[in-house]
C-alpha cells in the first residue's frame, strides 16, 4: 500500500481512527462534494495522486425517497463534481 493517502469527505465519528489503524499515514480533508469549487481546490493540491477513489455517497434508501433532491445532489452531481475536478487537474509528475 502507498504510504500517503488523502481522504476527502466528512467522515462519521470514529472513522479517522479506523482508517488510521488500517492504512497508516493519511490526511483527512473535510469537503462537501456538492461544493464543486472547494472540491476542485483540494484535488488540485493533490495533483501528484495516481488514483482517486470516490466513495462519498448518500446511501440511505429512505432518504433517497424523502429527500430525492439531496440524494441527487450528493450522488449524481457530487460524482460529476469529482470527475470534473479530476479533469481540471492535470497530473503533476511525482
Ligand atoms: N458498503 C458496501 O457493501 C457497498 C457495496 C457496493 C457499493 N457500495 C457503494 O460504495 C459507496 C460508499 O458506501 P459505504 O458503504 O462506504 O457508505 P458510507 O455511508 O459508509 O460512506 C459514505 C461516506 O460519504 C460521506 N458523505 C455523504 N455525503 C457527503 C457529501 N455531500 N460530501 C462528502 N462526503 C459525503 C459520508 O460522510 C460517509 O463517510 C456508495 O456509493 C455505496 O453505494 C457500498
Amino acid at each position: 500500500m502507498r504510504s500517503s493517502w488523502s481522504m476527502i469527505c466528512p467522515p462519521r465519528h470514529g472513522q479517522e481512527s479506523r482508517v488510521a489503524a488500517n492504512v497508516g499515514s493519511f490526511e483527512f480533508q473535510r469537503v462537501d462534494i456538492r461544493d464543486a469549487r472547494a472540491l476542485e481546490s483540494v484535488v488540485k493540491t493533490h495533483a501528484k495522486a495516481d488514483v482517486v477513489l470516490h466513495l462519498a455517497a448518500q446511501v440511505a434508501v429512505t432518504t433517497s425517497v424523502t429527500e430525492p433532491r439531496h440524494d441527487f445532489e450528493v450522488n449524481a452531481l457530487g460524482t460529476f463534481n469529482v470527475l470534473e475536478a479530476c479533469e481540471n487537474t492535470p497530473k503533476t509528475p511525482s
